[in-house]
């Protein structure tokens, strides 16, 4: 698909009217753009024809399809991206791809779907703060934002977090791991070890970072059967939310009863959860 210039303006310009607001008029888009109202027009027609954009009758939307091309040529740009392969995985809130770099660097592409099933509901929310609404664009925009800070964040501290390269609108640019989840129960060279290494890292998330996932369990948790790596951290919360020892205690028992169940072993989450927290030590992990 290749758009003509009036189509990228328009496009762009569209996107700034409805971060905040869901739908917008051409004379907004004009003014935004700095564009004579008959380029806007012409160029809104050609997008609602390539169906990137919806129209009822004087009001227009943007659809996800456009902020996902805008991101790519974001990335094409910026030479991260030369061609976009296949499906990674279909999340609850994102779709992931593989894209290869022209250096033939290969990346995953986390584009956020938050609100997917439902975009009017995610419309409708309004942020508690602001007066102005947030839209799904705006919920999708900040997740991205949120994720790519947070593995930042998490970089300094630990190798076992996917490493972040670039954030683009609703998207996250990571280095491609290897490896499965682990709900496929892979073969471990060392279970004991992966649970431990997993722990660590949620350990020095916590004291090093003042983080804490809040959504760990196997399906968010990669390995090639020897490193670990914890990903999916756009819910993260820090570590004086009110909370914080109830969340880590989730995350810790969501880990611990996966490795009981796939791999028989067994720990005592509330000492574990201690020691995540700074406190006491490494609880025994015993075979059953
Ligand atoms: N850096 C990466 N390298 C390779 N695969 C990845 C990477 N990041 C994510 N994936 C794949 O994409 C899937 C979804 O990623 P993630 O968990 O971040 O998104 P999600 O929308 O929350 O998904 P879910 O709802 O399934 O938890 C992962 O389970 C994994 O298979
Ligand atoms: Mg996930």
């Amino acid at each position: 698909m290749r758009l003509r210039p009036e189509e990228w303006q328009a496009l762009r310009a569209l996107e700034k009217c409805t971060l905040g607001k869901a739908t917008t008029s051409a004379e907004s888009i004009a003014k935004v753009s700095g564009q004579p109202i008959d380029r806007v027009n012409f160029g809104l027609n050609e997008l609602n024809k390539r169906k990137l954009i919806g129209t009822s009758g004087r009001t227009f939307e943007i659809y996800i399809s456009a902020v996902d091309l805008l991101a790519l040529k974001f990335y094409a740009d910026k030479d991260y991206a030369n061609s976009l392969g296949k499906l990674i995985a279909k999340g609850k809130e994102s779709d992931v791809y593989e894209v290869l770099s022209a250096k033939g660097d290969l990346y995953a592409l986390k584009l956020f779907r938050l609100g997917r099933t439902s975009f009017r509901d995610v419309t409708r929310k309004r942020h508690a703060s602001a007066r102005q609404f947030n839209t799904w664009l705006d919920i999708n925009y900040q997740a991205a934002h949120r994720e790519f800070n947070a593995l930042t964040r998490l970089a300094e501290v630990t190798k076992n977090v996917p490493t972040a390269v670039a954030t683009n609108r609703h998207t996250v640019l990571l280095k491609e791991l290897p490896g499965v989840r682990l709900t496929n129960r892979p073969e471990l060279v060392d279970p004991k070890k992966a649970l431990r290494e997993v722990m660590e890292t949620v350990r020095e998330a916590y004291l090093k970072a003042g983080m804490i996932n809040g959504d760990l369990s196997e399906y968010n948790i990669l390995t090639d059967g020897a490193a670990v790596w914890l990903i999916d951290w756009p819910q993260w919360v820090g570590k004086d939310h009110p909370n914080a020892k109830e969340l880590m205690k989730r995350d810790v028992g969501a880990v611990v009863r996966f490795f009981d169940r796939g791999y028989g072993l067994s720990t005592d989450i509330d000492a574990l959860t201690e020691y995540m927290m700074g406190s006491g030590r490494f609880p025994a992990i015993r075979r059953v």
